[in-house]
């Protein structure tokens, strides 16, 4: 959902070009889009591991940031890991699904129930959430996205590091997310579950490209902003399927959004200790994250038929309101003002430039959204083969 803020959705506008080869079957535009993304990574840890961090600090405070969080261990075991849920008081997507221990009889009635209920969800409507469900099948890449950050950098996948059992709690947690969705769409028997797998597949197959490299200060500004995305996106998500009389599906948005919440709470005070540890850096690392715009983690996907895809997408989700261009901007200034960023002081004159650029972003990214419905207005509709390559409006 990262809507016109995202430069790698502009790779190719050609449509299904497959290679030649009879080896490979793989679309030549969603081969090329993979290498650019591991390259991307590759290129830039050559310049960042090992000597300098993104903002040219040497080897000896990389160390130093690693101690730090070291040193942090004790704080995030007492307030950071209390915020995950215990699993025995945790919702499971069985619990928002008709129970499958019913019945043959009451089983069906309940399916049918649910079927009648997403019946009246418009085309798209659909496309948004099949996307949003697509982004959150991804997990795995996102994971390993953040298991690479220096503070975590579990190699064992087993870690006690408290860091690490984060981590792995928010998956866990995540983990839901998709699986629910996904058990919703499947038996509403609105959407082309095969092609939706294969999206799926795609997805996860192309990985992901989060420009964090192993730098947890990127990792936690990104995953703050993206966590309350996916909260206000789910949320508008909720509001609508009320709107057209799927209350079953308002609840399954909603109760994923509050989660979402519950995340950002958690990635949001850890941002906040780091700005009291190390405000110099932080602002720096904030300001380098909004340079870099955050792109939603699905920007990758692809069906085997178009190239445009998440773009498309987002530029529905931009039209129904479940994610515009000022969302992107309420979500910054909540976060300024969240970390009292216009406040720091006593920082460099490199961080002051940091901190000038980040407060002064926000009216920026609000003259876009004008021009992102004056473009709404004007555009074409096109097919979504998730919806059996039904046409909806972009
Ligand atoms: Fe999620
Ligand atoms: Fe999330």
């Amino acid at each position: 959902m990262a809507l016109i803020l995202n430069p790698l959705t502009k790779i190719s506008h050609s449509i299904a070009a497959y290679s030649g080869s009879q080896k490979s079957l793989m679309p030549v535009n969603y081969l090329i889009r993979c290498r650019l993304s591991t390259g991307d990574t590759r290129e830039h840890l050559k310049h960042t591991r090992g000597s300098t961090d993104v903002h040219g600090r040497n080897e000896n405070k990389v160390a130093q940031r690693v101690e730090m969080f070291k040193s942090m261990e004790s704080w995030i075991e007492s307030t950071v890991l209390p915020l995950l849920k215990p699993i025995e008081k945790s919702w499971q997507p069985h619990d928002f699904l008709p129970d499958s221990s019913l019945e043959d009889g009451e089983y069906f009635e309940r399916v049918k129930e649910l079927r009648e209920m997403a019946r009246e969800l418009p085309d798209e409507y659909l496309v948004i959430l099949v996307g949003a469900m697509i982004t959150e099948e991804a997990l795995p890449s996102y994971q390993m996205g953040i298991n690479n950050l220096d503070a975590i950098n579990d190699v064992t996948c087993c870690s006690p590091n408290p860091w690490a059992r984060w981590l792995r709690g928010w998956s866990a947690e995540e983990n839901r997310h998709g699986d629910l969705l996904n058990k919703y769409l499947y038996l509403s028997g609105r959407t082309d579950m095969k092609q939706i797998e294969k999206t799926i597949q795609y997805l996860i197959g192309c990985g992901i490209s989060l420009n964090f490299n192993d730098d947890t200060h990127l990792g936690v500004i990104y995953t703050s902003f993206q966590e309350r995305a996916t909260s206000i996106s789910h949320g508008n998500a909720a509001r609508l399927a009320m709107h057209y009389g799927d209350k079953n599906l308002a609840q399954i948005c909603g109760i994923i959004a509050a989660d979402e919440k519950r995340h950002e709470t958690a990635y949001a005070k850890i941002v906040e200790k780091l700005f009291e540890v190390d405000p110099d850096y932080t602002i720096l690392a904030f300001a380098d994250m909004m340079k870099k715009k955050i792109s939603m983690p699905g920007r990758l996907m692809y069906d085997g038929y178009n190239d445009n895809l998440f773009a498309n997408y987002s530029a529905v989700a931009q039209r129904l309101g479940i994610y515009t261009t000022n969302d992107y901007a309420d979500v910054l200034d909540f976060l300024i003002k969240r970390w009292n960023v216009e406040k720091l002081s006593g920082l460099s004159s490199k961080a002051q430039e940091a901190q000038d650029y980040v407060c002064n972003l926000t009216p920026k990214i609000r003259r876009l959204e004008e021009r992102a419905q004056a473009r709404a207005k004007e555009a074409p509709a096109i097919p979504f083969s998730w919806i059996f390559h039904r046409q909806v409006k972009l």
